[in-house]
C-alpha cells in the first residue's frame, strides 16, 4: 500500500504526540517529535550557556549539535540524543520548557531543524508532530491534521505528566507555561503556528483515545485512496 506523510500540528498538550504514536504503530510508519530536536536544542543552549541574543553565538553553538532519534529496546519509543548523549528525560523537564518557545523562534535555530526534518521525511511513511509541519516542512503532505483541545484539559492533562515525575509542580505554573508558548508560538515571525488551509481539524476535548484513533485512521485510508491513483 502507498505511504504517506502526515503531518500533526497544533498548540501545547493537545496530545499529538500520543495520536502520532498510535498511528505510526498502527501503520508501521516513523514518528519524529519535531518539538524533542527544539527542546534538544534548548537544552544545548542553557548547558553551555549560549546567549541566544546573540546571533554569532547561536549559529556557533548549532555547528556544535549533532541530533539523533535512538530505537530504545525497552520502551519501543525512539530516545533524542544530542551530541551521543540520551537527553530524553531532560528535555520534557520545566527548564527547558520555559525556554523552549524563545529558542524555537530563532530563524537559525528553525533553518537548522528543518532541514534534518525534512530529510526524515524523504522516503514517506513518517508521522511527524510539531507547530509548522504541514506549513513549512512538509507542505505537500497527504494528510495534515491540526490539533487543538480545551485550555483546561490541556493544562489538567500535562500537569498529570509532569506532576508524576516531579510532585513539587504546581498547576499554576503548567498553565503559565503553556499560555506563554501558545502566545510565542503563534505570534513569532519565523514560520508561526497555523493551520495550514488544506489541513483537517481535530479537537479531542471530548474523545476517547480510541474514538479519536478511529476517527484519524479513516482519514488516512481516505487520504491513502485519493493519492494511489
Ligand atoms: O509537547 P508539547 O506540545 O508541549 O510541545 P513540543 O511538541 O515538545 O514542542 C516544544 C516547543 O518547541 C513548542 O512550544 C514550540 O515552541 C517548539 N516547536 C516548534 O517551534 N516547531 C515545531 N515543529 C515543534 C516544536
Amino acid at each position: 500500500m502507498k505511504k504517506i506523510i502526515i503531518t500533526i500540528d497544533g498548540y501545547s498538550s493537545c496530545g499529538k504526540s500520543t495520536l502520532a504514536k498510535q498511528l505510526a504503530a498502527k501503520l508501521n510508519y516513523l514518528y519524529i517529535d519535531s518539538g524533542a530536536m527544539y527542546r534538544a536544542i534548548t537544552l544545548y543552549f542553557i548547558q553551555q550557556r549560549v546567549d541566544w541574543a546573540d546571533i554569532f553565538q547561536v549559529k556557533t553553538a548549532l555547528d556544535n549539535i549533532h541530533l539523533e532519534f535512538v530505537h530504545n529496546q525497552l520502551t519501543g519509543q525512539s530516545d533524542m540524543f544530542l551530541n551521543e548523549e540520551n537527553v530524553e528525560p531532560m528535555i520534557r523537564e520545566m527548564v527547558v520548557a520555559e525556554k523552549v518557545s524563545e529558542v524555537a523562534a530563532i530563524k537559525e535555530v528553525r533553518n537548522f531543524a528543518v532541514a534534518q526534518q525534512q530529510k526524515m521525511g524523504a522516503g514517506r511513511g513518517i508521522v511527524m508532530d510539531g507547530r509548522d509541519i504541514g506549513t513549512v516542512v512538509f507542505p505537500y503532505a497527504e494528510l495534515k491534521i491540526f490539533m487543538t483541545a480545551d485550555p483546561g484539559i490541556r493544562v489538567q492533562r500535562r500537569f498529570k505528566e509532569l506532576y508524576a515525575k516531579n510532585p513539587n509542580i504546581t498547576l499554576h505554573e503548567v498553565k503559565e507555561n503553556l499560555e506563554l508558548r501558545d502566545y510565542i508560538d503563534s505570534n513569532r515571525e519565523a514560520s508561526p503556528l497555523r493551520k495550514a488551509d488544506d489541513a483537517i481539524i481535530l479537537d479531542n476535548s471530548n474523545l476517547t483515545m480510541d474514538e479519536q484513533l478511529d476517527l484519524v485512521s479513516q482519514w488516512v485510508e481516505d487520504a491513502i485512496m485519493s493519492h494511489s491513483s
